[in-house]
């Protein structure tokens, strides 16, 4: 099956791209458009050329999955150095997204037009690449240095209107119908003489070496240690100084060796690790229930994030509370992340009137008895949440689905608690519930295939990565977590500091080090649940005692102004105290250890091996499906760098 094809319209040839799901640059996609380009040269019929793609989108880029095979020919620079040279215009139609590899086929063309919902980027960076087939030499000759550089190295696409005002895109279709407005513009484009070939232009604004170094020592402290934004912007500003040729052959130097990174091979990793969670086989054919009014019990950090999460995604939503003080104080906490969003322009002054119409909240459960689903975020206690479920049973539909936000407690026991256990499951959002991606989905012993499956909708509909988990102490990633900071409090023990540790991990790449991180999440529920498991702790399991002394003295981290740091005045900079130093250095006194000190590789490997025997572990008990799933709790719950491909990948386990 052909998958470029040829159509005509009086002068005009439509050349039109079908590869299904997203038109990627296949083997075949690149030989077919070549051959194509040489057709239409020797057809004295054809005038000018309009290149147009089926289904969803515009060409969205290089396909991927060739990137592990050897390189066959026709190579995509060379397809698209075919069309620029081309003696008949040719006009990208585009629609959809325009990415990547498709971008630049769309750059190679003369001209470009698109409907005003189509989108343009070169999103190379995202898979530790650059653009390989000419990106960042035509780029900067039509859009300037600076715009390339923004592109390039943020890999974040613009929107057709952006793109008309900076000169890369010609014209916006007035409507969707994108084929007559492309062969219309084509007929007023076929008797003029070709525009100068994009790579033959100047670049108007090639930065002097001073403003160059300037611009890539800033992409690099943005990049914490991925190369490829570094990459992307050297090779703009090459392109400035270099003639078409010499910058072609400078990129693909770039690119070629990018794509033998392992940078490059984790990051493809992510990509289809982030596809693959959804994908539960023995889900595939389970209808999901229709959810449209959500219940939230608790409007606390969790529940006001979940709620506006929820509303955000157009779901109705009740929030129960304890009293009328702390609904609504919940309500509060709502209305400000929604204000966040229209403020920041994430929505309109109509969407957040109509949510707000969409949002109650209530002290009473009667009012959750139409919910079709109910989350419970209450405090993090046994007793408490079996009491929320014996009053959710009490008035709520008997196939309303009941969720629990618990971060540690077994679901199974919960579900237990409840009149129809097949209808509960665990849904455990990350904090703030309304901005990260993770939601894990916690599958009991009892939950029916439907409900699981009514889970990953949901996930979809609130536009998260749902990643499935078994029941244990802390699921997937609270369970990895509490031994990747046992071994952070082994070695605070054993000599490093808490600042030691935190910088370590910080230049591994991690969003934040662990002691800062648990100063501004909170040190309390931690605590809490150490308290809760001393009771079955193995008694010869060695016990760092340094985090429960620093709770004891009300030191809960940025919300109490101290706890590993100390923050004056309501600031979010930690800095070192005394205090917790002595509190450490008798602590290593009473277990009698003598210290030593670490390097940051050493203390970067351990916790790195702490995490993959532990991920190892939750495999064989078959709490994670696969090690990809691990992988993306990780960079997408806690911050691991998504350029090592999570801590299962950078440690060498892969499925
Ligand atoms: N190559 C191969 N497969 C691809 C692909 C690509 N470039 N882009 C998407 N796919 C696959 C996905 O894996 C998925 O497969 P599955 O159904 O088997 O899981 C399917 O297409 C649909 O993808 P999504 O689920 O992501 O669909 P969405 O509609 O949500 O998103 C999209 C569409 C915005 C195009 C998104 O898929 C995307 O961002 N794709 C990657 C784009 C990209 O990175 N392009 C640059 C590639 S590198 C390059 O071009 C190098 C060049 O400079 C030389
Ligand atoms: P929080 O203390 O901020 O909020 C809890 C809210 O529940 C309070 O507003 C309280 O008034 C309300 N509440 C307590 N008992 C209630 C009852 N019987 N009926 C109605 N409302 C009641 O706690 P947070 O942080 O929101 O945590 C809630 C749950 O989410 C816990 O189970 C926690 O483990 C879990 N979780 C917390 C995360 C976090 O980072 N804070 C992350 C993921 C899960």
């Amino acid at each position: 099956m052909a998958v470029v094809t040829t159509s005509k319209h009086n002068d005009i040839a439509i050349v039109c791209v079908k590869n299904p799901p997203v038109n990627a640059l296949s083997h075949a996609v690149r030989s077919e458009l070549y051959s194509a380009c040489e057709n239409m040269d020797g057809d004295n019929t054809v005038k000018a050329v309009v290149l147009i793609c089926d289904g969803r989108t515009f060409i969205a880029g290089a396909d991927i999955r060739e990137f592990n095979q050897a390189p066959q020919e026709p190579h995509l620079p060379d397809v698209i150095n075919r069309i620029e040279a081309a003696t008949k215009p040719w006009i990208a139609a585009v629609h959809g997204t325009a990415l990547g590899g498709g971008c630049e086929v769309a750059l190679g063309c003369h001209y470009r037009v698109a409907i005003s919902s189509a989108k343009f980027g070169l999103p190379e960076v995202h898979l530790g690449l650059i653009p390989g087939a000419g990106g960042t030499v035509r780029l900067p000759r039509l859009i300037g240095t600076e715009s390339a550089i923004a592109m390039v190295t943020s890999g974040k696409p613009i929107s057709a209107q952006e793109a008309l005002e900076k000169g890369l895109v010609d014209a916006v279709a007035p409507d969707e119908n994108l084929e007559t407005f492309a062969v219309e513009f084509a007929t007023s484009k076929m008797t003029a003489s070709l525009p100068v070939a994009i790579s033959k232009r100047p670049v108007a604004d090639a930065p002097d070496d001073a403003k160059a170094q300037e611009t890539l020592d800033g992409v690099s402290a943005k990049a914490r240690g991925q190369m490829s934004p570094v990459e992307a912007a050297g090779s703009v500003i090459d392109a400035g100084k270099l003639d078409a040729t010499e910058a072609f052959a400078a990129e693909r130097e770039r690119f070629v060796r990018l794509k033998e990174s392992e940078q490059s091979a984790a990051l493809r990793h992510v990509f289809f690790a982030e596809r693959q969670t959804a994908k539960i086989a023995e889900l595939k054919d389970v209808k999901p229930k229709e959810i449209e009014e959500c219940g939230i019990v608790g409007g606390g950090t969790m529940g006001a994030g979940i709620a506006a999460a929820a509303l955000l995604a157009g779901f109705q939503i009740t929030m129960l509370e304890r009293d009328t003080e702390a609904a609504e104080a919940g309500a509060q906490r709502v209305r400000k992340i929604l204000d966040g969003s229209l403020s920041r322009g994430l929505i309109s002054s109509q969407q957040r009137a109509a949510i707000g119409q969409a949002f109650a909240t209530s002290i009473d459960y009667t009012a959750l008895a139409r919910c079709d689903l109910v989350i419970e975020a209450v405090f993090e206690d046994m007793a408490v949440k079996k009491l929320v479920f014996k009053k959710l049973c009490e008035v709520c539909r008997p196939d309303a689905i009941l969720a629990t936000n618990t971060s540690y407690l077994n679901v199974n026991e919960i579900a237990a608690s409840a009149k129809n256990p097949e209808r509960v499951l665990g849904l455990h959002f990350f904090s703030p519930a309304h901005i990260m991606k993770l939601l894990e989905i916690v599958k009991t012993d009892t939950v029916s295939d439907e409900v699981l499956a009514t889970g990953f909708a949901l996930a979809k509909k609130l536009r998260k990565v749902p990643v499935l988990s078994g029941v244990c102490d802390g699921f997937i990633g609270n369970r990895i977590l509490a031994n990747y900071r046992k071994q952070c409090d082994y070695m605070l023990e054993e000599g490093a500091s808490p600042q030691d540790i935190d910088t370590a991990m910080r230049n591994f790449g991690m969003a934040m080090g662990p002691f800062e991180m648990q100063d501004m999440a909170g040190l309390d529920i931690g605590w809490a649940n150490r308290k809760r498991l001393a009771p079955t702790r193995d008694p010869k399991e060695r016990y760092v005692k340094i985090a429960d002394r620093i709770c004891e003295l009300g030191r809960f981290g940025q919300k109490t102004g101290a706890g590993w740091y100390q923050y004056p005045e309501g600031s979010r900079k930690g800095i070192p105290d005394p205090v917790v130093e002595d509190i450490i250095k008798q602590e290593r006194e009473a277990a009698g250890i003598v210290t030593r000190s670490f390097t940051m590789a050493e203390i970067q490997s351990r916790i790195l091996q702490a995490m993959v025997s532990e991920g190892q572990q939750i495999l064989n008990e078959g709490i994670a499906r696969s090690a990809a799933d691990i992988d993306m709790v990780f960079i997408l719950g806690y911050g691991f760098p998504r350029w090592r491909g999570g801590p299962m990948f950078a440690g060498g386990v892969r499925d």
